[in-house]
């Protein structure tokens, strides 16, 4: 059998496959176009020599030449307006298509990925270069198909008319290109520093407006501002050392490759020719009106290969996004019969090698309370996460009520797990959808209890539109109100299986009893997974882990636990130590 050698493709050509026929039909239309745009100028050379023929001109070949001009404009126009059609056709099926997936490939990543992913690096991607395509897709295949088909066809007519007078019309290509390339030469390492310039701008400039308070509070503003001017002085000094020696040759190429000097070398070389008698006054009005032709496209051709450089860039991007990989999901998923909930033998790591963590055997009994302590890094909240599938166990299982979690189709796993965490996501729509997200078609008075519930109510009919207000416009809420908006939600879902993590981490004392009001409705008859810095608020727990390094190494509840007297006890003396010092500071 013969072996398959491995054809890489790249991800341009994975993404446009899609429209791949399309592009191609267009391509050979707009060829066909642009030799017919080549055929008015080689009908008004025809005319020309057939009215400076030696002896009678040819009244017939003149219409003749007219005739097919018009002919050919009318076919270039056609073709210029189907190929065109054809372009953006396929590039909007193609957009659509993109946004489609990416949106497809968001909804099955884990919801760990976003934490690592900016949203805006996200939006970019879905949005900018998704359009970056457009140019590529609609235009730049089409162009360069026109800026190498006008000058090919070009250059044959003056080959059959005479090779060394076309050879004299090629003068101006070669040395704007030569030109054109001198100027390019070592462009790579060139755009590598600029970038790295620009950079150094950037973060200056970021660095000044995000820290401006601290800043400012600190009397330091004086020399972040002075940072920002230098780096934005350092780039200006390097770009303009870079552009200024590339002045001349830049207008030197842009003159070689202009109509004009393709014309004015035409004349003069037309002339020698004339003179040594080489060539007739026929062939060089032919050269004359086509040698334009040869260096006309060039531009548009360097434009095209740049649009398809930033295209391949944008490709690359979403290429990625679109091979993340997705979490699992059973082709025949099971319902859970319950919530109870069992760890056996967890393991995980963030990067394939750091253990963060290691055999993990928990049981959350149904309606009980299992709270997680342990000291900064200890992998607290990455257990928690591990239960709505916020990232996949790399060892072991979890399963609830007796199925495994990844056989359980997220929508289901979702109705069973509900979170409320620290960094809370309130979505850009009003807060009723918000709150009703777990539960779409919840009726008002169900959102309104939820919220009662959560101790928000209030504080939202404060809001300029009420519940009808929308998160992050007109509705600023601070991050303990924000918690308690997420709490209504967990509360309206209504999942047997509540995850809660750092749930009063932003509050002062009065927002945390607000918190801690609004949670024991949530609590309640729930099997609960909490992670509490205070050890106070989980004394009352039916079991507590204690975590170190990633394992949990000891469990029990509150008076045994202090009776071991081993790490509780000395987190629990740390945490009364917190407490009482207020008190001890006060004079
Ligand atoms: N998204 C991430 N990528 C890589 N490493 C991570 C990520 N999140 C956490 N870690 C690492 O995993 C380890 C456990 O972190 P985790 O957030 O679970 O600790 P924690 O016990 O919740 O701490 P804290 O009490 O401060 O909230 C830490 O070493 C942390 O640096
Ligand atoms: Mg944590």
């Amino acid at each position: 059998m013969k072996m398959q050698k491995a054809v890489k493709v790249s991800p341009t050509s994975r993404l446009i496959a899609p429209v791949r026929g399309r592009l191609r039909l267009a391509c050979a239309i707009h060829a066909v176009g642009s030799a017919a745009g080549v055929a008015p100028f080689i009908a008004v050379a025809e005319l020309g020599r057939a009215l400076l023929a030696d002896g009678e001109g040819s009244p017939l070949a003149a219409w003749w030449a007219a005739g097919l001009a018009a002919a050919a404009l009318a076919v270039r126009l056609v073709c210029l307006m189907a190929s065109s059609g054809l372009t953006h056709l396929a590039d909007l099926d193609l957009q659509l298509d993109l946004r489609r997936r990416i949106a497809a490939r968001l909804s099955k990543v884990p919801l760990g990925w976003f934490d690592t992913h900016a949203a805006g690096a996200v939006k970019k991607i879905l949005q900018d270069d998704v359009a970056v395509l457009h140019h590529m897709v609609g235009h730049a295949y089409t162009n360069m198909i026109g800026a190498v088909v006008t000058p090919l066809v070009s250059l044959g007519y003056l080959i059959w008319i005479d090779w060394r007078l076309a050879a004299a019309a090629t003068g101006p290509l070669m040395l704007g290109v030569c030109l054109y390339a001198f100027q390019f030469r070592g462009y790579g390492a060139k755009m590598d520093a600029y970038n790295a310039a620009l950079g150094d701008v950037n973060t200056a400039a970021v660095e000044f407006v995000q820290g401006i308070a601290v800043i400012k509070t600190f009397g330091q503003a004086h020399r972040a501002y002075g940072r920002f001017l230098n780096s934005a002085g350092a780039f200006v000094e390097h770009f303009w050392n870079w552009v200024r020696g590339l002045l001349a040759v830049s207008a030197a190429s842009e003159i070689a490759l202009s109509p004009l000097f393709s014309v004015l070398i035409a004349m003069s070389a037309g002339l020698v020719f004339v003179v040594a008698g080489w060539a007739g006054p026929a062939e060089i009005l032919a050269v004359i009106v086509l040698a334009p032709a040869l260096t006309a496209p060039f531009l548009t051709l360097a434009f095209a290969q740049n649009e398809m450089m930033l295209a391949k860039d944008a490709a690359m991007r979403i290429a990625g996004l679109l091979d993340t990989p997705g979490l699992s999901d059973s082709a025949h998923p099971d319902t859970p019969a319950g919530s109870r909930v069992v760890f056996e033998q967890v393991g995980f790591s963030y990067d394939g090698e750091t253990e963060v963590l290691k055999d993990i055997d928990l049981v959350l009994e149904p309606g009980t309370v299992t709270a997680l302590v342990g000291v900064s890094g200890s992998g607290k909240s990455t257990l928690a996460r591990l239960l709505p599938r916020f990232q996949d166990v790399d060892a072991g299982r979890i399963t609830v009520g007796g199925m495994p979690i990844d056989a359980i189709a997220q929508r289901t796993l979702y109705r069973h797990v509900s979170f409320v965490f620290q960094h809370v996501q309130l979505l850009r729509i009003s807060i009723a959808e918000n709150i009703a997200l777990g539960r779409p078609c919840a009726s008002e008075e169900e959102i309104e209890a939820a919220a009662r519930a959560a101790q928000i109510h209030e504080r939202i009919l404060a809001l300029p539109h009420g519940y009808q207000s929308i998160a992050g416009e007109d509705a600023r809420l601070s991050g303990g109100e924000a918690q308690r908006v997420s709490i209504a939600r967990a509360i309206l879902a209504d999942a047997p299986i509540l995850v809660l993590d750092e749930a009063t981490a932003f509050a002062d004392p009065d927002s945390e009893a607000a918190i801690q009001q609004a949670l024991a409705p949530l609590m309640a008859g729930r099997t609960l997974l909490v992670i509490a810095h205070r050890l106070n608020t989980v004394t009352g727990a039916d079991q507590i882990c204690v975590m170190e390094e990633g394992r949990i190494v000891e469990r029990g509840r509150h008076q045994s636990l202090l009776a071991q007297g081993g790490l509780y006890g000395r987190l629990w003396a740390a945490s009364e130590a917190v407490q009482a010092a207020p008190e001890e500071t006060v004079p």
